[in-house]
């Protein structure tokens, strides 16, 4: 895919303090309209800290993020959020919980939106179901298509498929390239797992902590589908596991 305005999405010099304590420091990047992006870290490095500041939930920090020279100073529909944890309505269906957020349209056009998310992430059999009856590979798409409903243009997703066995996963990570390359949404993608980055990034960021800094960033030139055994995802593999277990070296030159 043609990666357009490589400047779309813009952090610079991103930093932020929860107290005396410095969570995050001096974070910059950009990131391609279009572009798929993954943030990799170990725990309680301040990924979904940064998640929270690009979706302009927190905007209690230094520096300045902008989507498409606009400054992120609140949340909007052209940013849409996927938490790390679940938060569909116990009370509502399936679609119920996808149009909750429409906020404008006629009922017609409201009810050809929540068919569209739900037939996007394959949920159109459970559209009548409560939470409490979906597994946890159906709760997650549910989730995803109540963001995509109002068809955002960056898609912020916080370890998506966290809590799914592999094959689940693997069926999402499908899924989200399906959605990537039809509705040609920019997405940042926050997970732990070096191998799903691998399949899904055009790069990958990956975050040092206390505090946390950008260590590397990774373009991975890898034609779609990618082949997870190929050599080069391996050797990919391997040199991104070495970011995590050699001594503390913060490398300069991440600014594209
Ligand atoms: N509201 C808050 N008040 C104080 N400290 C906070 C707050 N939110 C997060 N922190 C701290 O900031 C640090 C980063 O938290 P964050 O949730 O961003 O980590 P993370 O990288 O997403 O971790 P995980 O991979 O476990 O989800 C942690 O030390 C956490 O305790
Ligand atoms: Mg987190």
């Amino acid at each position: 895919m043609e990666l357009l305005g490589k400047n779309y999405l813009k952090v610079e010099a991103l930093s932020k303090r929860f107290g005396d304590v410095c969570i995050l420091s001096d974070i910059s990047f950009s990131v391609a309209k279009g572009e798929f992006v993954c943030i990799v870290g170990s725990s309680g490095c301040g990924k979904s800290t940064l998640l929270r500041s690009l979706s302009g939930l927190d905007t209690a920090y230094e520096g300045r993020i902008t989507v498409d020279d606009q400054e992120v100073k609140k949340p909007t529909k052209h940013i849409g959020y996927i938490f790390q944890e679940n938060r569909l309505f116990p009370w509502m269906t399936v679609e119920e919980n996808v149009g909750f957020s429409l906020d404008s349209g006629t009922r017609e056009e409201k009810r050809r939106k929540v068919s569209e998310a739900v037939a996007m992430v394959g949920l159109k059999e459970a559209v009548r179901q409560y939470p409490k009856t979906l597994s946890g590979g159906m709760a997650q798409r549910a989730n995803i298509a109540r963001t995509l409903v109002n068809k955002p243009e960056v898609l912020l997703l916080d370890e998506p498929f966290g809590a799914l066995d592999a094959f689940t996963k693997i069926n999402l990570q499908e899924k989200l390239c399906e959605i990537r390359s039809a509705e040609k949404t920019t997405m940042i993608m926050v997970t732990h797992d070096i191998e799903e980055a691998i399949y899904l990034a055009d790069r990958i960021i990956i975050l040092d902590k206390n505090p946390g800094v950008i260590k590397k960033i990774i373009k991975v030139d890898l034609p779609r589908p990618r082949d997870r055994n190929g050599n080069y995802f391996n050797d990919l593999r391997k040199e991104i596991y070495g970011y995590f277990f050699e001594t503390k070296e913060i490398v300069e030159d991440y600014n594209i």
